[in-house]
């Protein structure tokens, strides 16, 4: 499947990586240039056991890009994973600015059919919100899924690969059966 990653942090990076080791085609994408100009050398801007190895060699394979472009990852992709920083606000509640002007993003370049995933930390009503962020800059039809992510850092790749769960949700079985 073609697949992006909207923010290569933590999680965007081993998600990434690890669904092209599955066999995928992805792109993770950032709006960190040198983030992405460290990743397209070669460099890891983390550190996480085995995970510069299967960087390697997925990018060898060419199954795993990096990129700052936006318009180009969500054309080239049927499935878009969200995967930005949902720092705590004020009241400790998870600000969902990076998560909705991804979302506006995402809707403004979509020229098809999409399957948006949720991979953030985010309170229960998220995916209503995004729903609307997207579908406030396209007419195209997408479905939102919630995939929250349970990683640990420093054990992240046993983790991704082996989770002891995995929690979807989705609106219709179009969107559960491509998770699925
Ligand atoms: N790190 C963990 O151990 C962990 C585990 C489980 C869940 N989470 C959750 O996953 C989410 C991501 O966490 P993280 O640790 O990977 O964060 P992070 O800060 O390492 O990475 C977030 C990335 O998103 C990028 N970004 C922000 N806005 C963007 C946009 N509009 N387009 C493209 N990129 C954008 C940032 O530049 C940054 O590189 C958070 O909600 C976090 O709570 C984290």
């Amino acid at each position: 499947m073609k697949l992006s990653v909207i923010g290569t942090g933590y999680v965007g990076l081993v998600t990434g990586t690890c669904l092209a080791e599955s066999g995928n085609d992805v792109i993770c994408m950032d709006i960190d240039a040198r983030k992405i100009g460290l990743l397209n050398t070669g460099s890891v801007p983390i550190y996480e056991p085995g995970l510069e190895e299967l960087i390697k060699r997925n990018v060898v394979h060419e199954r795993l890009s990096f990129t700052t472009d936006m318009a180009a990852s969500v054309k080239n992709s049927d499935i878009i994973f969200i995967a930005v920083g949902t720092p705590p606000g004020e009241n400790g509640s998870a600000d969902l600015k990076y998560v909705l002007g991804a979302a506006r993003e995402i809707g403004r370049h979509m020229n098809g059919y999409k399957v948006i995933i949720n991979k953030s930390t985010v309170p229960v009503g998220t995916a209503d919100k995004v729903k609307a962020a997207v579908a406030s800059k396209t007419r195209f039809k997408f479905d939102v899924v919630s995939n929250p992510e349970f990683l640990k850092e420093g054990a992240a790749i046993d983790d991704f690969m082996k989770p002891d769960r995995v929690v979807i949700g989705a609106d219709g079985p179009k969107a559960a059966l491509l998770m699925q």
